[in-house]
C-alpha cells in the first residue's frame, strides 16, 4: 500500500531524443484507462500549433501519460490539475510548422479496489 502511494506521486519526465512525453504519477500499477485519446493538429506553414485537452472525471486521477507519436519537437505542459485532482487540463504546443500527434492516456484507480 505504501508503495502504491509512493508510485502515485512520483513524477517522472522522460526525454528521447527531440520528442518529449509526458508520464507524470502512476500510470501502470493497479490502475485502469479513464480516458484514452488522439490529440492531433494538422501542420500549417511557419506556425506553431497550440491545442488543450482537459479531462474531468469523478475519480481521483492516478497517472497521466502523453506520448508524441510523431517524435516531434513539440512539447506538452499541465496547465491545471494533474495527478491527485479530478481533472487536467493539458496544452500541447507544435515546433515551427509541424502538427501534433499525441496519444493521451489518464488513469485512475478501478472499482474493485
Ligand atoms: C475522452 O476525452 C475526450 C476529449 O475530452 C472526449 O471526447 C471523449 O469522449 C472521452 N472519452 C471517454 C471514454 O471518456
Ligand atoms: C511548457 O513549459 C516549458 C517551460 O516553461 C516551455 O518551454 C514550453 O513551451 C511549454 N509548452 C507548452 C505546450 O506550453
Amino acid at each position: 500500500m505504501k508503495s502504491l502511494v509512493f508510485l502515485s506521486v512520483i513524477l517522472t519526465a522522460i526525454l528521447y531524443g527531440n520528442s518529449e512525453h509526458l508520464i507524470v504519477g502512476n500510470v501502470a500499477d493497479r490502475v485502469v484507462l479513464a480516458n484514452h485519446t488522439k490529440v492531433e493538429y494538422n501542420a500549417f506553414p511557419f506556425m506553431k500549433r497550440v491545442k488543450q485537452y482537459f479531462y474531468s472525471g469523478p475519480k481521483v486521477i492516478q497517472g497521466i501519460q502523453a506520448l508524441d507519436l510523431q517524435h516531434s519537437k513539440s512539447s506538452v505542459n499541465i496547465t491545471a490539475g494533474g495527478v491527485g485532482s479530478t481533472f487536467v487540463n493539458l496544452r500541447f504546443k507544435s515546433e515551427r510548422g509541424g502538427g501534433l500527434d499525441y496519444d493521451v492516456g489518464i488513469y485512475v484507480k478501478p472499482d474493485f479496489l
